[in-house]
């Protein structure tokens, strides 16, 4: 008897299950097992299981074409019809359960002939274009053909068919090609069930039915987010990859991870000898299960973009023209004027900040080399400016700078709070689980300025949306907990075995004062009390609540109080340490987790190890052979404090473009401008390097190995899958720097650097290259005593024993709306771009987004005459900038809102350095703006447009044939 177990979530990796196979339809996750028999083989499988499944289990293969295990069982097709003892007919077998002793056959005579003539139906209304048809040797419908053995077409093409029907071709990444269709119904069901999106409809019937976008409309005009679940899901060539129509069907397959968002989907990235040609989402990613969205699947054209910088370059001014020069050249410049920066002016001097878009290993060796090669301990990453008051709070309430869940985990959660982030859109894969779990009921809360589309989808709609002004976070958190705490929602046993006691009686007496209840904060957040009350208890009276935070929490003067709050609500309800609760940061880039948990900060080595404690030095002054600095260097605004102020004067920036993303931008630029040098390692001339004396081309995801640690702290691998344009990857290139520094760094392979952090890192201590072939990702903390990892955070007790309860008191931002202010300004992201946009922007992504605009209520652009359109002059008390208008209700009246894809936008220009109190997380999401219509762009944006074009012209033409970035908010 063969026992088969379907991979329950929790388990890592697709153990036992091919990822490469498709398995008819989903697991079954019940622990009762049934007994059968299928062509004379006896197999048990999960109760619930389908015969379809349960054969394929037995490695019995029946054919299929409606059915997919990614999607509920839809019988329409009729091909995978079986003979079961005992009863009449043929059933289908993906949509007949497995009972008790039954006895299947699956080919006989009948069956074979029913098969055939329901092919024969399907072929004569398909092209037999089979030769020329993209999908040949890749095509579900020619090998179910050939399986059962179909050898003619006796109805002929003569009568009526869609043969002619006309191709949609708007989308610029698929087309669809109704001719081919066999109306099995597979893309309308991704589109509902795997992507949430509801697109797409099958409309008319009989013969006339047809699948269709929206109401008939083309798919770029549809609801379609273009994840390309439908185009995944097609047995055909109806939905198909414009990329594989062009250069032809795959030839091998690389596995690796998407550099875009904290997700971290899996991808197999499918070649043409040295030629991308497709990304196909993994089904064996633990973090995706074979889903993606539009930029991991089809955004990847980046890499390849003639903009890429191919070869190292260096001058003496940011005046002069770019020099090409070899790499040992390039490195040698560089390290002969960081030596004579520090000889000049100290050892203080000179900085390197990490980036979250690198490899943990890259990050690893960065921070080293300023601790070990620079000797100081001057070191920062784009962490800094997203998600440090995670770290600093989640660390100081529970011990860990982590999330506390695995993704899946959501599927478990009855109340799901979503705080300060849109994850349709910067989440999206995550965003398309978290859609699943509301349709089978989860309740929602979203607690957010603006009403994102979670609450607008179907499912969303009953959620509890409070729409509270940017900057009153902790007002609205401390209001929540005030309700758990006043109405009894406590859960008293948890906060007696896992809290500090006299925190939390701290805690208590200051949360239960009358002057944090909703009614009392009314006046504050501007949301209806009663609102927060109903929020509160949707909360504290479910079985499981899950807390999904982002951006919208951190970057605020209060973030790490903010973060504090949030660990307070959920220990106090015992939504700690089990499946379906937690308390989740949406991290925003591929590795931002990574990066903080590499030692990019100033004051921690790796694994959150603080500088001034001599024990964790010596662990490390060992191994890296060289004194440690016992104090913690500068942050990133401070090394640009002490540009201005003269004492910094050297900086090596890896894969951040600090120049478009970090706030108030007048005094980024002035702080880059007054340094003697400074060494960008970056795959484009970014709005940073344009102020460099040394420009390193960096290498993408696709041209190096390494690791990635997704939101959920899961380490990922990254593979090589062509080789660096420029021949080094970036791990290299650091290495090369700290041996021309005089330190001497050796590893052969990134495994060699992960070999290191394990050695010194306690929660990274079972990591090997070697463990992540086997188990294909591990969350850490990964030790002795999980040696395969960690789902779920702090199931028995905290890091630092007990949690940690923190008063968290509502201090109101300076940053205040005022008469000549009157508007506060908060930024985000949209689906189709990425951060600073470098990447997105050279892809056709742009499409549906080619400019920064600036939302507006209604009834705030009526009091100025605003219409939709029309430019708008941006003025905070730092800046102006000048975008269009687009009117909308999404924000409450005194809000406006715009993302920051395009550097000619100048978002950053307006958004100011006041920033969190704990971590100097600048307050991105609340600036006092003025806006009123103009004619023209604003002095920056001359300023930047003048600027950008020299610095192209200075580019060494053989070097790049880079066009000047896209200003387009200044055409
Ligand atoms: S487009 Fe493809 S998946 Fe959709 S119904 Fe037609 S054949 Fe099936
Ligand atoms: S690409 Fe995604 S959103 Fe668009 S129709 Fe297909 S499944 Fe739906
Ligand atoms: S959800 Fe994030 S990680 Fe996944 S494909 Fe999209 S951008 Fe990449
Ligand atoms: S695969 Fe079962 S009816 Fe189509």
């Amino acid at each position: 008897m063969l026992h088969y177990y379907d991979p329950n979530k929790s388990d890592p990796g697709t153990r036992g299950l091919n990822p490469d196979m498709d398995y008819g339809t989903p697991p079954s996750t019940s622990a009762t097992l049934v007994s059968l028999s299928i062509d004379g083989t006896d197999i048990s499988v999960p109760e619930g299981t389908s015969v379809l499944r349960a054969a394929a289990l037995a490695g019995i293969n029946i054919p299929k074409l409606c059915a997919s295990d990614n999607l509920e069982a839809f019988g329409s097709c009729r091909l995978c019809a079986v003979a079961i003892e005992g009863r009449r007919g043929y059933p289908a077998s993906c949509t007949t359960p497995v009972t008790e002793g039954m006895a299947v056959t699956t080919q006989n005579g009948k069956l074979a002939k029913l098969r055939r003539n329901v092919m024969e139906l399907y072929i004569s209304d398909h092209p037999l274009d089979c030769l020329t048809c993209p999908a040949n040797g890749n095509c579900e419908l020619q090998d179910v053909a050939g399986a059962v053995g179909l050898r003619e077409v006796r109805y002929g093409f003569e009568g009526e068919n869609h043969l002619d029907a006309e191709v949609d071709d708007s989308n610029p990444y698929f087309s669809f090609d109704p001719g081919k269709c066999i109306v099995c119904s597979r893309c309308v069901r991704a589109c509902e069930e795997v992507q949430g999106t509801f697109a797409l409809t099958i409309d008319g019937r009989g013969f006339d039915s047809r699948v269709s976008a929206g109401q008939n409309d083309p798919f770029m005009d549809s609801e379609c987010v273009s994840c390309g679940a439908c185009v995944q899901a097609c047995p055909t060539a109806t939905l198909m990859e414009k990329s594989v129509i062009d250069a032809g069907q795959p030839g091998h397959s690389v596995v690796t991870t998407c550099a875009y968002c904290g997700v971290g989907c899996s991808f197999k990235a499918e070649m043409k000898g040295g030629q991308l040609v497709r990304m196909v989402p993994y089904k064996g990613g633990e973090a995706n299960h074979g889903h993606s969205c539009v930029k991991g699947r089809f955004a990847f054209g980046y890499a390849t973009h003639k903009d890429r910088i191919r070869e190292p370059m260096i001058r003496d001014s940011i005046n002069d023209p770019w020099q090409v020069v070899s790499w040992g050249d390039a490195i040698g410049f560089a390290a002969k004027k960081l030596k004579a920066t520090q000889a000049r002016y100290g050892r203080e001097s000179i900085g390197g900040i990490t980036s979250s878009r690198c490899t943990n290993e890259e990050t690893y060796l960065v921070q080293k080399l300023v601790r070990a090669a620079f000797g100081n301990n001057n070191t920062d990453t784009c962490a800094r400016v997203c998600h440090s008051p995670t770290g600093f709070g989640l660390k100081t309430t529970m011990g860990e700078s982590a999330g506390t869940q695995t993704f899946d985990s959501v599927m478990k959660a009855d109340t799901i709070v979503v705080i300060g982030a849109n994850p349709t859109d910067a989440h999206p894969v995550f965003a398309s689980q978290m859609r699943r779990r509301l349709r089978q009921g989860a309740k929602l809360i979203v607690i957010d300025p603006r009403r994102i589309d979670l609450l607008k989808t179907p499912h969303g709609s009953t959620g509890i949306h409070l729409p509270l002004r940017p900057g009153t976070n902790v007002a609205m958190v401390n209001a929540l907990a005030h309700v758990i705490v006043t109405e009894g929602l406590e859960n008293t046993a948890f906060i007696e075995s896992r809290c500090e006691p006299k925190q939390y009686h701290d805690w208590r007496e200051f949360i239960a004062e009358e002057r944090h209840s909703p009614e009392a904060v009314e006046a504050v957040t501007g949301v209806p009390a009663e609102r927060v009350r109903q929020a509160a208890r949707a909360y504290g009276e479910a079985g499981n609540s899950a807390i999904y935070y982002g951006l919208g929490v951190t970057e605020h003067s209060q973030g790490s109080t903010m973060v504090m709050g949030i660990a307070n609500l959920a220990m106090a309800t015992g939504n700690i340490g089990r499946e379906g609760v937690g308390v989740n940061p949406l991290r925003g880039q591929n590795n931002v987790q990574g990066s903080c948990d590499m030692g990019s900060f100033p004051h921690e080595l790796p694994g959150y190890q603080h500088v001034g404690d001599p024990a964790v030095r010596a662990r490390f002054q060992e191994v890296w052979g060289v004194a440690i600095d016992d104090e913690p260097g500068l942050r990133i605004p401070n090394m640009f404090d002490a540009a201005i102020a003269g004492s910094f004067k050297a900086l090596y920036v890896q894969g951040e473009d600090i120049a478009q993303s970090d706030p108030n931008t007048q005094h980024v630029e002035a702080a880059l401008s007054a340094l003697d040098c400074l060494i960008v390692q970056d795959i484009f001339l970014n709005e940073t390097a344009k102020h460099a004396h040394v420009l390193l081309p960096g290498a993408t995801f696709l041209e190096k190995n390494g690791t990635f640690t997704n939101a959920e702290r899961r380490i990922n691998r990254v593979r090589k899958v062509m080789a660096p344009v420029a021949g080094m990857e970036d791990w290299e290139v650091t290495m090369a720097l700290s041996n021309a520094l005089g330190y001497p760094m050796d590893y052969k392979h990134p495994s060699e650097i992960m070999d290191e952090i394990a050695r010194l890192t306690p929660t990274f201590a079972g990591v090997s290259y070697d463990k992540l072939e086997k188990l294909g990702s591990i969350q850490w903390p990964c030790d002795e005593e999980h040696p395969e990892g960690t789902p779920t955070m702090h199931t028995l007790d905290f890091p630092i024993g007990k949690g940690r309860f923190a008063v968290t008191e509502y201090v109101a931002s300076e940053e205040k709306s005022n008469r000549k202010f009157p508007l506060l300004l908060t930024t985000g992201r949209i689906l189709s771009q990425y951060n600073v946009g470098a990447q997105t922007r050279r892809t056709a992504n742009s499409q549906w987004h080619d400019e920064d605009v600036l939302e507006i209520h209604p009834s705030d652009a009526e009091l100025r005459g605003i219409r939709e359109g029309d430019w708008l002059g941006i003025s905070s008390r730092v800046g102006q900038t000048v975008l269009r208008a687009r009117i909308s209700d999404r924000m409450l009246p005194g809000v406006v809102w715009t993302t920051f894809h395009h550097p000619g936008s100048g978002a950053n220009v307006i958004t100011t350095d006041s920033s969190d109190w704990a971590t100097n997380c600048p307050e991105y999401k609340v600036t006092a703006v003025q806006v009123e219509k103009v004619s023209q762009p604003s002095a920056w944006q001359r300023h930047f447009e003048q600027f950008d074009q020299r610095q192209h012209q200075l580019l060494a033409p053989s070097a790049s044939q880079t066009e000047p970035s896209d200003a387009s908010a200044l055409k």
